[in-house]
């Protein structure tokens, strides 16, 4: 039987991961409706695919409502760094509350499927290792990180919120780190400044004594994670862990990093914020149960694609290597308290 091709809108489909979800979805035969506003993007992610007659960009922002007509929709749109997601809080919030509403309001009206990207983050700082779904978390509501955090929460109250009330079939997926091409250069996560660091030869900064844990996932495995959810028996509505087990120190992953760009870069050692997690790894039994998913590709492989791609955008935009190396090296200029939050900020990811 011939497959009919599907519509699916993707928000954020012009980011990072959206962008590498949108060429999955093209590949497979389907239309892709790209819903963005380039708050932390730009149209080169999805230039290649501006030519395709199935894929269709479309400038919005979904903190307003909007009227589509697909089989299903992939809700991505999120600043996801907290040096973008902490520059303007009360968007961000407004964009994870007010930006599901709409999405679930269309998803209502259309009667489809509808894909929340989740995180991690909403088990805040976690006092269960590995994390499992049914963990509560541990967040500050306070805090600088809440307009991410909370908001992803609240985002996730209402998906099963209209899934209970107004019967919307709801996918939620609680993504870890994930790492690979076309994530931003300057966004001041590890493995992006591990990477500039080390092409640039400059010093590489590690926080603490860099034995803290972290498990990182290359996008193409999270994106198959993610279809896998979509196309997932309808009473299966997650939430669940879409992420890398693998843990290593944050040490190995600089001293890897140094080792691919065959760079002469230093290790550094900074002091570590006083409350950082000394591990975030995922628990996804439910995802291998469920989904029949688990990630394939070694940090190694991965690493390697994502160097070649930061090589390539640092060698035609040098400016761009500038800033980023001012970011990760940034005086911060706050209280005490201020600082330590950013400096934590930064550390975490
Ligand atoms: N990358 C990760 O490690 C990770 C981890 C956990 C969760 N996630 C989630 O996955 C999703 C994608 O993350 P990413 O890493 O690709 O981030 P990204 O910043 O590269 O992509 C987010 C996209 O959403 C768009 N966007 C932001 N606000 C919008 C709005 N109001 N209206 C329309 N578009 C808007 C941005 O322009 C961008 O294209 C996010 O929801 C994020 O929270 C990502």
């Amino acid at each position: 039987m011939i497959k009919q091709p599907k519509r699916l809108i993707v928000t954020g489909g012009a980011g990072f991961v959206g962008s590498h979800l949108c060429d999955r979805l093209l590949a497979r035969g389907d239309e892709v409706l790209c819903v963005d506003n380039f708050y932390t993007s730009s149209k080169r992610n999805v230039q290649h695919m501006l030519r395709n007659p199935n894929f269709e960009l479309i400038r919005h922002d979904v903190t307003f409502p909007l009227y589509l007509e697909a089989d299903e929709i992939f809700h991505l749109a999120c600043p996801a760094a907290p040096i973008h997601y902490q520059r303007d809080p009360v968007q961000t919030l407004k964009t994870s509350v007010h930006g599901s509403i709409n999405i679930l309001g269309l998803a209502k009206r259309l009667k489809i499927r509808v894909l929340q990207t989740s995180t991690s983050e909403v088990y805040g700082d976690p006092e269960v290792h590995p994390q499992t779904e049914d963990y509560w978390g541990n967040v500050n509501p306070i805090g600088i990180r809440a307009c991410y955090d909370e908001g992803k929460r609240a985002a996730e109250t209402l998906f099963f919120d209209y899934h209970r009330q107004h019967g919307v079939q709801v996918k939620v997926a609680r993504i870890f780190n994930t790492y690979g091409p076309r994530m931003h250069v300057n966004d001041g996560r590890v493995v992006s400044n591990f990477i500039v660091q080390a092409l640039r030869g400059l010093p590489i900064t590690l926080y603490g004594d860099g034995l803290q844990t972290r498990s990182f996932c290359y996008v193409d495995d999270l994106v198959d994670g993610l279809v896998r959810l979509m196309d997932s028996p309808a009473d299966f509505t997650g939430p669940v862990n879409l992420g890398n087990p693998n843990e290593m120190t944050i040490r190995e992953l600089a001293e890897m990093v140094v080792e691919l760009c065959s760079s002469k870069s230093e290790i550094v050692y900074r002091p570590l914020p006083s409350d950082d997690p000394k591990q975030r790894k995922p628990d996804i039994r439910l995802a291998k149960k469920n989904l029949h998913w688990q990630p394939e590709v070694s940090l190694r492989d991965g690493l390697q694609k994502t160097i070649a791609y930061f090589d390539t955008i640092l060698t035609r935009r040098p400016e761009t290597a500038r800033r980023t190396i001012a970011l990760s090296s940034e005086v911060d200029t706050g209280s005490r308290e201020e600082n330590a939050s950013k400096q934590k900020a930064r550390a975490l990811f």
